[in-house]
């Protein structure tokens, strides 16, 4: 019988694979994990722990933040500030970048990172997530990091990931070389190699569009959506959870896209670009999907400020190819 691969194991694995690279980035994705199992701990024992419902506090894009929210993102903080990996950190739930030890001199990584993802959906026991991704420095070591080493196009990711939790909790992540999977043994507290090479199926059934958005959207994604709902009998079907993350994770494994549009009165949509749409779409593209905004690639975008929100849609091929047909048959 074959050994379980732990997190732990692959990461050094994939560390000996390229002797160039230095521990640095392993000791640093060690850490996410370890932030992950206390994050999925406290989201487990939310409604014991009495800590459900809102904090009281705005974030950033005066969104009430939840408690867990705020729990998951000191938590993050904490862990990845501690470390000697890494030189920032861009959070959604944060007005400004944090620089870690003198100024951001030191630390070879930039992480952005959406803490707590869906937090909606906390109060009814919905599955929420974490979304995160590694840039490398630009600005040299041993000089004060600056505006641009944050604001970086996602074609300059070395790493994205997420962490579903949910029935079970899972990492999801890719370092430019594949998509694999680990899955939370809560027994024992490590994560397992459960979902090697993930793929998005080429052909995708699956439709997730929050549809009060869609008076308001383009023509294309109007048109988009009639021609899921017509299906004359090939059973697509509509999903959507309203976790990002969970809506994601679905679609990659059971093929589908994913839609979060542009509207008339929010040209931009909701998501940001560099906590929620370039680390997905970074993973989509590593497992074979397609991920664009209303104009096309989304990774090449040149970000502006660190919230910046983009429209998404992201997904099997089949059907990314499909709504490009919508848009330009729209313009
Ligand atoms: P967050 O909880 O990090 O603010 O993200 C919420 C996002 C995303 O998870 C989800 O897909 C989307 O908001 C849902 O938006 P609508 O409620 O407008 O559908
Ligand atoms: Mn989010
Ligand atoms: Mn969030």
């Amino acid at each position: 019988m074959s050994k379980a691969i732990t997190l732990q194991e692959f990461i050094m694995d994939a560390q000996a694979e390229f002797p160039f690279v230095s521990g640095q980035l392993t000791r640093l994705l060690t850490d996410i994990g370890v932030a992950a199992k206390i994050v999925n701990h406290q989201v487990n024992r939310a409604g014991l722990a009495g800590i459900l419902g809102e904090s009281g506090t705005q974030n950033s894009h005066e969104e009430s933040q939840q408690k867990l929210d705020v729990f998951a993102d000191r938590t993050f903080m904490r862990i990845l500030t501690a470390g000697k990996s890494v030189a920032g950190i861009g959070s959604e739930e944060q007005e400004d970048f944090i620089l870690c030890g003198d100024r951001g001199k030191l630390g070879k990584y930039v992480v952005m990172i959406d803490p707590l993802d869906g937090s909606s959906n906390i109060d009814v026991n919905v599955s929420i997530g974490t979304i995160f991704s590694i840039y490398r420095r630009v600005t040299p070591l041993g000089a004060a990091l600056q505006n641009h080493d944050f604001l970086q196009a996602g074609t300059e990711q070395i790493v994205a990931g997420y962490i579903l939790y949910g029935s079970s909790t899972m990492l999801v992540y890719t370092t430019g070389s594949g998509v694999n999977g680990f899955t939370l043994d809560p027994a024992v507290g490590e994560f397992f190699l459960s979902h090697p090479g993930m793929k998005f199926p080429d052909s995708g059934t699956i439709y997730s569009i929050n549809d009060a958005l869609l008076d308001a959207a383009p023509e294309a994604i109007k048109r988009f959506i009639a021609g899921c709902r017509d299906t004359k009998g090939v059973g697509l079907k509509g999903r959507y959870i309203g976790s990002l993350v969970t809506d994601f994770h679905r679609n990659l494994i059971k093929g589908g896209v994913y839609l979060y549009p542009s509207t008339k009165t929010n040209p931009q949509g909701k998501l940001r670009l560099m906590y929620e749409c370039n680390p997905l779409a970074f993973i989509a593209n590593q497992a074979g999907g397609l991920a664009e905004d209303d104009r096309g690639k989304i990774l090449q975008k040149s970000p502006t400020h660190l919230h910046e929100r983009s429209p998404f849609y992201v997904g099997s091929t089949n059907m990314m190819q499909a709504l490009r047909s919508c848009w330009m048959a729209s313009s």
